[in-house]
């Protein structure tokens, strides 16, 4: 939800941002702009793609050794040149970016506009800029010092970096509630949303935490505290590389992302699983395998589609731990009141570590004294830090906005968490547990077999890409898959798509069955088969066209079904690792088909980080 990009040092500062901004566009992308110290400060903005930024500033003498950048997901005023960032303050001086939400910025606009401050836009961030400008002249103090003022009043969440006309050797920096990184280079510091910026110049960095400030020069970072007090930047070592930020040959990101999953499984159960010699290792949350096991109740927070994961999470770990489960919409928990307490134990579940809603509600149950795991990909996140421990998934950066490799990393670990606390807790017998281990094992090679179903799934993409609407039936363990596919067709083809129990879907949805709408079912074999074969025959029955997902070799669907998409044989608890991908390619390939920019669908962002 929005990215900022900054950088000082000896390099030309605008090919960097500009770079930078667009390896963070993933993050939002309905306007860009960037602020250089060139005998005097420039600001330059542009509603639309940091293409468009870069097409209008072609030609301009952006020379500068200092610079910033912003790439937009729009909050408080619609996506124009006049509310993309940076704002300005009034005398012109200072520019700032901005990710986050200003809460309380009504009332600090009005106090200014009584003190007679003038805005150009509708954003928040302006105001902040004008706040902080107005400390400063009041004070008379260092633009650092009006900042630490100004944020002890601000409400919300934020990370800002400021550049200063009379300071041309210094960015000032703050974060609360949004992700900032430093990337500490020689003689030069970078400034951004995530790493991708700024793994291609150094992998020493230094994630700064909340209510911190950093003063940035070419060859000196200094972190201090809400209160002034120095802290020390602590350096941490980035283990991505160049190539897995880059597409590397493919169209789009999403579709590199879905074809990298066997690799990205096989990674998140490196040196977890050894089912040679049927063992498990999840360090992460060794100290609470026991909580688990005897936990009260375990309660899985999440949005969108990690929040899927969290429904199949919920049949794995009830099935194999027999533990009460419940899986809330974060932003849904927190603020109705929810009954939370010691004995809970919450998990977490997040692709990019930093959405606001599970962040919150981590928050709030983590002060009624429940314990908080984290299931996260980007290490050293938000919700990494704030839980008591977790297991990371190790899926790689995933930029393409509709998430897919994050999501069957996620369903592996958690099967992994599943099976440690029912060995444990001795609620699974050894010759299932070893099963599973097996059957865990072979996933990464049994996604690379549906891979190769890619070519016919465009197929069945082209034949369907005008419907209107489709529906997406599944039952048990393919029930998510069925919610998860329904919501990767429409974010990234605009099409109206519902996933639903498919035994639910006689109670109501059925009304909206007829020749015109594509019923995708995940019909693997599983112990709903005879059940989803009816509920197949009910669609039939009412001249709906059946797109359905089996098991290779049933026999039984393929002579019901319009279309048929054949995956490879699992043990139900883990196929909607598999039954999930033909899922997302048909999404993909309508997508493509209908011309839309799949990487960066309408309207979305990758990371929400507002509630
Ligand atoms: O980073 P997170 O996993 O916490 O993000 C949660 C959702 O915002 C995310 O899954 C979103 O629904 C994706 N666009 C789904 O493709």
């Amino acid at each position: 939800m929005c990215g900022i990009v900054a950088y000082i040092g000896q390099r030309d500062a605008y090919p960097v941002v500009l770079k930078g901004l667009k390896r963070l566009e993933y993050r939002g992308y309905d306007s860009a702009g960037v602020a250089i110290l060139n005998h005097g400060l420039h600001v330059y903005k542009k509603k639309g793609k940091v293409a468009q930024l870069e097409d209008f500033l072609t030609g301009k003498n952006m020379q500068s050794h200092i610079a910033i950048g912003h790439t937009r997901w729009a909050t408080h005023g619609e996506p124009c040149d006049r509310n993309s960032h940076p704002h300005v303050s009034g005398d012109g001086k200072l520019a700032m970016i901005h990710n986050g939400i200003i809460e309380n910025y009504a009332l600090l606009k009005q106090e200014l506009l009584n003190k007679g401050h003038q805005f150009e836009s509708d954003t928040d961030t302006e105001v902040l800029i004008h706040f902080i400008e107005e400390i400063r002249n009041s004070n008379q103090c260092a633009v650092e010092e009006a900042l630490r003022i100004a944020l002890k009043r601000v409400v919300g969440a934020y990370v800002i970096v400021i550049v200063d006309e009379d300071n041309p050797d210094t960015l000032i920096a703050a974060r609360k509630g949004s992700p900032l990184v430093i990337g500490v280079g020689k003689g030069e510091h970078f400034l951004a949303s995530d790493a991708s910026p700024i793994v291609e110049y150094t992998k020493e960095v230094v994630y700064v935490n909340d209510y911190e400030i950093a003063i940035v020069k070419a060859d000196e970072l200094i972190l201090k505290n809400i209160t002034n007090e120095r802290q020390t930047p602590y350096i941490q070592k980035l283990d991505i590389e160049l190539t897995a930020i880059e597409k590397g040959g493919f169209d789009h990101f999403m579709l590199k992302e879905i074809f990298e999953q066997p690799q990205t499984i096989f990674d998140s159960l490196r040196g977890r699983l050894d089912a040679k010699n049927g063992q498990l290792t999840l360090g992460g949350i060794r100290e609470y395998t026991d909580v688990l096991a005897n936990a009260r109740r375990v309660i899985i927070v999440a949005c969108g589609t990690s929040w899927h994961a969290g429904l199949v999470a919920e049949y794995m770990i009830e099935e194999l731990c027999r533990v009460p489960v419940e899986v809330e919409y974060a932003s849904e928990f927190r603020y109705r009141n929810p009954v939370v307490g010691p004995g809970d134990v919450i998990i977490a579940v997040s692709q990019s570590g930093e959405t606001a809603d599970t962040l919150v509600a981590m928050e709030s149950a983590k002060a009624q004294g429940a314990i908080i795991l984290g299931v996260c990909n980007v290490v050293g996140s938000s919700i990494a830090r704030l839980s008591h421990a977790g297991v990371y998934t190790h899926a790689g950066p995933e930029i393409g906005v509709a998430s897919t490799k994050a999501f069957t990393a996620q369903l592996a670990v958690l099967c992994l968490i599943g099976l440690k606390v029912a060995i444990e807790k001795g609620s699974i017998s050894q010759q299932r547990f070893q099963h599973l281990l097996d059957e865990l094992q072979d996933i990464p090679e049994k996604v690379g077999l549906a891979l190769k179903l890619n070519e016919q799934i465009k197929q069945v993409a082209q034949k369907y890409k005008d419907a209107r609407d489709f529906l997406y039936l599944g039952r048990g363990y393919n029930f998510p898959v069925a919610l998860e596919g329904a919501l990767k067709l429409k974010e990234i083809s605009y099409i109206h798509a519902e996933g639903y129990p498919a035994a639910e879907m006689k109670h109501g949805p059925i009304a909206l069955v007829d020749e015109q709408l594509p019923v995708v079912f995940v019909a693997t074999r599983d112990s709903f088969y005879e059940k989803i074969v009816s509920n197949i025959q009910e669609i039939k029955a009412r001249k709906g066209k059946v797109i359905a997902i089996v098991t290779e070799g049933d026999q039984i669907i393929p002579a019901m079904a319009d279309d048929v998409i054949q995956v490879p044989e699992a043990d139900e608890l883990v196929s909607p690792i598999i039954s999930v991908i033909p899922l997302q390619l048909l999404a993909y390939h309508i997508g493509v088909s209908k011309g839309y920019d799949v990487d960066k669908p309408r309207n979305l962002a990758k990371s929400v980080t507002v509630e």
